[in-house]
């Protein structure tokens, strides 16, 4: 097996509106999607549309989103032996708005994603350990999030670490026993409480977290790429410039890709640039794992730019 991830799966319910309503108000929206989202499921689904092979380790609830969510995976090639059911709850769900520049909000109730344990990790540890890279996020709880990292460390396996959504009480200790930190510009924001506007203050919030010990911290900054740091050394991947109509999951888009290729070709900055041309690719489409390409299509998306 390439890729496992440890994470979570939600139903991702899409508004795409004008405003947000003010409180008491009613407002109509234009247009809505349902569809399989989850930022650790969005991870899989895009590194098996490329095609890795996929593990997944994972929740779900016991109503009606379950089954589609397992199907879905099944569907794209994810091994779902260890995504399991959790009686009496709701499966994750994830109300998202995105408006009309594209940007999104989205709130999300974790479910059984919360009932994710180390246990659940020992479970799954024969197959674990046939997996080239590990990656994590923490919509399960922190516990796991540590004693997969503490199990990826033991079995050599390289770990990627997607603090999101950021969470002030993570232990950057941890952090930096994984291969790759990867935050947005918000979540950098929370974790270090300093400003991100600019890419000067980017790179001090930055330093602040490479200074504690990080090896490789790349930050997804939008449609302004994103910036690769390590030791001494500043690495910025151009975005790609596309008409964007729903900015969900690009940030997950961009780490199952790039997990893709780095496994692949074991050259980084290569790969950073895959997966900023991927995550284009997939904020010029509706929804989450909806949008993001097959092989064919990316090909086809790569071809448009040269
Ligand atoms: O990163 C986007 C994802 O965050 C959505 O799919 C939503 O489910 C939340 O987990």
């Amino acid at each position: 097996m390439d890729i496992a991830v440890i994470g979570s799966n939600m139903v991702d319910l899409i508004a795409y509106i004008n405003d947000m309503p003010k409180m008491g108000e009613t407002l109509e929206a234009p247009d809505f999607k349902m569809g399989c989202g989850g930022k650790g499921a969005n991870q899989a689904i895009a590194a098996a549309k490329l095609g890795s092979s996929v593990m997944m380790v994972s929740k779900v609830g016991e109503d009606i989103f379950a089954e589609n969510t397992v199907k879905n995976f099944q569907h794209y090639g994810v091994d779902t032996q260890f995504v399991e059911q959790v009686a009496g709850v709701s499966s994750g769900v994830a109300p998202i708005f995105v408006d009309s520049s594209s940007q999104n909000r989205i709130l999300i109730i974790k479910g059984a994603n919360q009932y994710l344990k180390p246990a659940d990790i020992d479970r799954a540890s024969e197959a674990l350990k046939t997996c080239k890279l590990i990656i994590l996020q923490l919509e399960i709880p922190l516990e796991s999030v540590y004693y997969a990292i503490d199990f990826a460390n033991q079995h050599h396996i390289p770990v990627i670490l997607n603090p999101a959504p950021a969470s002030t009480e993570l232990d950057i200790s941890y952090a930096c026993r994984c291969d790759f930190f990867m935050p947005n510009e918000t979540e950098l924001e929370i974790l270090t409480g300093q400003p991100v506007q600019t890419m000067e203050q980017i790179q001090v919030a930055a330093k602040m977290l490479l200074d504690k010990g990080l090896k490789n911290l790349i930050v997804t900054l939008g449609e302004k790429g994103a910036v690769w740091l390590r030791e001494d050394k500043v690495t910025h991947i151009e975005p790609y410039k596309v008409n964007a109509i729903d900015t969900s999951g690009a940030g997950d888009a961009f780490i199952g890709c790039f997990s893709h290729y780095y496994l692949a070709t074991a050259n980084i900055e290569q790969s950073l640039k895959m997966a900023s041309l991927f995550a284009a690719c997939s904020v010029t489409g509706q929804g989450t794992q909806s949008s993001y390409p097959d092989k064919a299509t990316f090909e086809d998306f790569q071809q448009s730019f040269q």
